[in-house]
């Protein structure tokens, strides 16, 4: 049994890991490259999150969807690397927005310089993705842009709540579809199309990265409470202080708000309304909410997601590098950090 990438998959088959593992070296090279200015500043500004490591999660699944195709093809490192890329900056600017201090275990850019570097080192690592996304054609930039349109919508659709009425739900469960689904979905894309799968495939790997990445975000939301930050590289409960509901928390005020409530949903809710002032009060949201059923079901609510992830590849030849997408929605739900 090997293991490929620093997603720890582990992979059952040694050509299949071979190929993975050299793809994924082949990004490393590539993110250190399109993150060089002649500025010394921006280029230690933008490599200060590739340095400090990640799981390279779509880089990883751009290679293992690369595999319904030709493996060798041109396009499939560079994609791998715009999709990573993309995803880098979205984390400096969601930092920005999320006040967060750590990052990939380091202090993030906002924390380490200010708000305006890290928004605009955001703005050079999308242009450089832009640049690499050229090359690959006007395919690949159409198919990047509407899923930056999605990931962008979900941010501030998350900024601003459901709209009165609306299933707060139902609300968040778009929200990361979007914010998240969009880009995952497009590793899957990326990976089959440039390596000339046919387009039936295409579609299945699009649709299972689009449902593996609302799993991956459900599991975000967990670690966000469940996780310590060594595991995590960030700060547990970020998303309760900076009060973004998430999956958990949502479960709990419907509990709170139905019959059967106890006096604990309520004063847990009421904690969390108080909008948690100082470092005690989130450690103490914390211990309650990883403690509380809301977070069991929560975690329920993700393994169904990746299921229905896993349900999507059935039409696809039996091989290493299926079996290895199947493993990879078990890796996602019961990852530690
Ligand atoms: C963090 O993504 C943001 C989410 C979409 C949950 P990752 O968990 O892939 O972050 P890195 O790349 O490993 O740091
Ligand atoms: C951010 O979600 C998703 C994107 C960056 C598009 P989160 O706010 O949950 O990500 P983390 O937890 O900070 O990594
Ligand atoms: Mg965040
Ligand atoms: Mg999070």
């Amino acid at each position: 049994m090997t293991v490929a990438g620093p997603f720890g998959l582990n992979v059952r088959d040694q050509a299949l890991e071979a190929d993975v593992q050299a793809g994924l070296t082949a990004v490393e090279e590539g993110l250190l490259d399109a993150t060089k200015s002649d500025v010394p500043f921006i280029t230690e500004a933008a490599q200060h999150l590739v340095r400090a490591g990640g799981k390279r999660f779509r880089p990883l699944l751009v290679m293992l969807a690369a595999q319904f195709g030709d493996p060798q093809e041109p396009g499939i490192v560079p994609a791998a690397v715009v999709v990573e890329l993309t995803h880098l900056a979205t984390l400096y600017h969601d930092d920005v927005m999320d006040e967060a201090d750590v990052r990939r275990g380091v202090p993030s850019a906002n924390a380490n310089w200010n708000n305006s570097v890290a928004v605009l080192t955001g703005d050079f690592l999308f242009s450089r993705a832009s640049h690499m996304l050229a090359d690959l054609g006007p395919e690949a930039v159409r198919i990047q842009a509407q899923a930056f349109e999605r990931l962008v919508t979900g941010q501030i659709l998350e900024t601003a709540g459901p709209r009165d009425g609306r299933d707060p739900i139902s609300h968040y469960l778009d929200v990361i579809a979007g914010k998240t689904g969009s880009l995952i979905a497009v590793a899957g894309r990326f990976g089959a199309m440039m390596a000339g799968a046919d387009e039936g495939v295409v579609d299945i790997l699009t649709q299972y990265g689009e449902r593996l990445g609302t799993a991956f975000q459900l599991a975000d939301d967990v670690l966000d409470i469940a996780s310590d930050s060594h595991e995590s590289g960030k700060t547990p409960g970020t998303d309760l202080r900076e009060g973004v509901p998430t999956l958990p928390v949502l479960r709990l005020r419907a509990r709170a708000a139905s019959p059967e409530a106890d006096t604990a949903d309520r004063e847990l809710c009421a904690l969390l309304d108080g909008g948690l002032p100082d470092d005690a009060a989130v450690e103490e949201a914390l211990r309650r909410l990883r403690a509380h059923p809301a977070l069991e079901e929560a975690r329920r609510d993700t393994v169904r997601y990746a299921e229905e992830a896993r349900a999507t590849l059935a039409p696809l030849p039996e091989c290493a590098a299926k079996t290895a997408l199947e493993s990879l929605c078990d890796a996602v739900v019961h990852r530690a950090g």
